[in-house]
């Protein structure tokens, strides 16, 4: 969760909220994607997963039983998943699916951004975990043509903003589209493989306090896990010290940070599920 950001007034010229000396261009989507990990082995992610976020403050840990019960009520729904998603190449897999319900559930938004869409199985979920929300869908690709409509979440509460109607987060006039209150109360969901700064910049200017990262990782884009670990990835372009200033400036906005841990792990034991085992 992060800081209200200022008025609009105040907060009208971008590079006034964003931090110092981040060349934005350099990092765009598509403009930064280090290929230090590509084609690197399960067992290689596996020895290189990172330390801890120590530099995000964690928000304090829930009771077991509140995790377990949340876990089960999870479960029952990933369980009973179209067959479509049985397995979701490319997209979210449980570990990340099981958090994103969880912040679902937990803030229970009224509206919710997703961008980053693939093949909709973050959409179906968000729609299980809030049957009532409104959710705008982003999604650079022309994935209703590639897929189909069958694999998104169409109803009048879903806008899909996909194809020639994509528009980028950034871009988007929120503003027009929703209230101050349903921006402050609104869960935006990033899945897009773009810079995390630029994004979390991006969702202040425009009023959003709640974001959800899929990626800790550091293998296709500027991600929280460059910023939030205390160790730095030597990243092409940018010196440690800069993404120590990166760093700052995130912190500087941060109220609480929480990474979900993984249900399944599956360094351990291999790729088959274990989670359905809880019951
Ligand atoms: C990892 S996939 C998303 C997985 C998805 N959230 C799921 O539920 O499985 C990343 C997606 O982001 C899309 N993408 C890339 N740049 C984007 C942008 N600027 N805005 C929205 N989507 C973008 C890609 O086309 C790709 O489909």
């Amino acid at each position: 969760m992060f800081r209200r950001s200022p008025p609009r007034a105040e907060n009208h010229d971008f590079p006034s909220t964003a931090p110092k000396n981040h060349d934005f261009g350099r990092f765009s989507e598509g403009r930064f994607r280090h290929t230090a990990f590509q084609g690197r082995s399960r067992e290689w992610f596996c020895a290189n997963a990172g330390s801890p976020p120590a530099l995000c403050r964690a928000a304090p840990s829930r009771p077991d039983g509140e995790l377990l019960a949340s876990l089960r009520a999870f479960a029952d729904v990933y369980r009973a998943r179209p067959a479509r998603y049985a397995s979701n190449a490319g997209g979210m897999n449980v570990n990340h699916a099981f958090s994103l319900w969880r912040a679902a559930t937990r803030l229970q938004p009224g509206v919710v951004v997703e961008s980053g869409v693939h093949r909709g199985f973050g959409t179906w979920l968000l729609r299980q975990a809030r049957p009532e929300a409104r959710i705008f869908a982003l999604e650079k690709s022309d994935a209703l043509k590639v897929w189909g409509l069958d694999y998104f979440e169409a109803s009048n509460r879903t806008a899909l903003l996909m194809g020639s109607e994509f528009q980028d987060f950034n871009d988007v006039p929120w503003d027009e589209l929703l209230t101050p209150a349903d921006r402050a109360g609104a869960l935006v969901v990033l899945d897009d493989h773009t810079d995390a700064l630029f994004r979390v910049a991006g969702a202040l200017r425009a009023g959003f306090r709640h974001l959800w990262f899929d990626d800790m990782w550091e293998g296709s884009h500027y991600s929280l896990g460059h910023l939030c670990r205390a160790e730095k990835q030597p990243l092409r372009g940018l010196a440690p010290e800069d993404q120590h200033a990166d760093a700052a400036w995130l912190l500087e906005h941060l109220v609480s940070f929480h990474e979900t841990p993984a249900i399944f792990d599956g360094c351990a034991t291999g790729y088959p599920s274990a989670l359905l085992r809880v019951s």
